[in-house]
């Protein structure tokens, strides 16, 4: 099972992500109007892509002549994805799950917009353990105490949950970079829907914004999963195609039936220091 995975800089990734495009990520031609959607996975990244679509009413057609494409993952495939993403005559929606350190330079050199999802790192883990579980893409790990072990290394599929915020901490003053709190938008997504929008400049009326959060719930998003028919070359995630494998249980707070008030103590332990000294992963709620 451990063919499932190979490393990359010393990150975990699973083979749906070439090592020859990772190498060529900074070849990557982004445009300035290009819209990056980034997640550590299990963030919430199809929940935003959701919304995202919505409020572009746009589709995940890669032949797409359409005004906005939602794009595969960045990172998922080989070296054709470029090409392929070049060849898009319209604006593109590109989510990806890298650190900011691997993200192509020029969506940094072209101040391209990027939305960045925050969660919870214990619910990040319950969600990434059963991901684990249920993904023939990612190697089975049975039991919850040893996958809680790998996630507090870093031994997972994209590293450290924390190292991968403070990787994205470093745009936290820039405006181009909107960041959003996975249990904030469970709270009041009307805001939240509102927020992207004038953050991308759509103009949207109460009524659409009604409208997108009825598509965007957890039960609507879920529904419609199971209908649909699995496009294996499209990945909102690049660790699989399969939207059935996404929505578990779509809560917040899930780890206190997962975390023993010990493996509470060795998370707290490991990663107090490092979330208290980081601005984003500090704002998270944690109870
Ligand atoms: P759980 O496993 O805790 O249920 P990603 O899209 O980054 O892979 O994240 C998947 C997680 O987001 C899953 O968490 C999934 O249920 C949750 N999710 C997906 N759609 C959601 C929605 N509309 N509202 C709330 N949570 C959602």
């Amino acid at each position: 099972q451990t063919e499932l995975i190979h490393s990359f800089k010393g990150i975990p990734f699973s083979t749906t992500v070439s090592t020859e495009l990772l190498q060529a990520l900074d070849t990557f031609e982004a445009r300035e109007d290009d819209v990056v959607l980034v997640s550590y996975p299990k963030s919430g990244t199809h929940w935003l892509t959701e919304i995202m679509k919505n409020l572009y009413h746009c589709n995940n057609d890669n032949n797409a002549t359409g005004q906005v494409t939602l794009t595969s993952a960045l990172e998922f495939g080989d070296l054709s994805k470029f090409d392929e993403l070049r060849n898009l005559p319209s604006k593109r929606l590109i989510p990806t799950h890298l650190s900011h350190d691997m993200i192509p330079v020029q969506f940094k050199t072209k101040k391209c917009k990027m939305i960045y999802v925050i969660r919870n790192p214990k619910d990040t883990a319950v969600s990434m353990f059963h991901y684990y579980q249920q993904n023939p893409l990612l190697p089975k790990i049975e039991k919850w105490s040893t996958f809680l072990d790998m996630f507090l290394k870093g031994e997972v599929v994209y590293g450290s949950w924390i190292d991968h915020v403070q990787s994205w901490e470093k745009n936290q003053n820039d405006e181009n970079t909107l960041f959003l709190y996975y249990e904030s938008m469970k709270k009041d997504l009307p805001k939240y829907v509102k927020e992207i929008s004038s953050f991308l400049n759509i103009s949207v009326s109460e009524d659409q914004i009604n409208e997108i959060v009825k598509k965007s719930s957890f039960s609507e998003m879920k529904e419609k999963a199971q209908k649909e028919k699995v496009d294996t070359k499209h990945t909102v995630c690049a660790l699989t195609s399969d939207k059935k494998l996404i929505f578990r249980k779509g809560a917040v707070g899930d780890w206190k039936n997962h975390f023993t008030s010990k493996q509470n103590a060795q998370f707290e332990a490991l990663f107090k220091d490092k979330i208290n000294s980081s601005e984003l992963a500090r704002q998270v709620e944690y109870e």
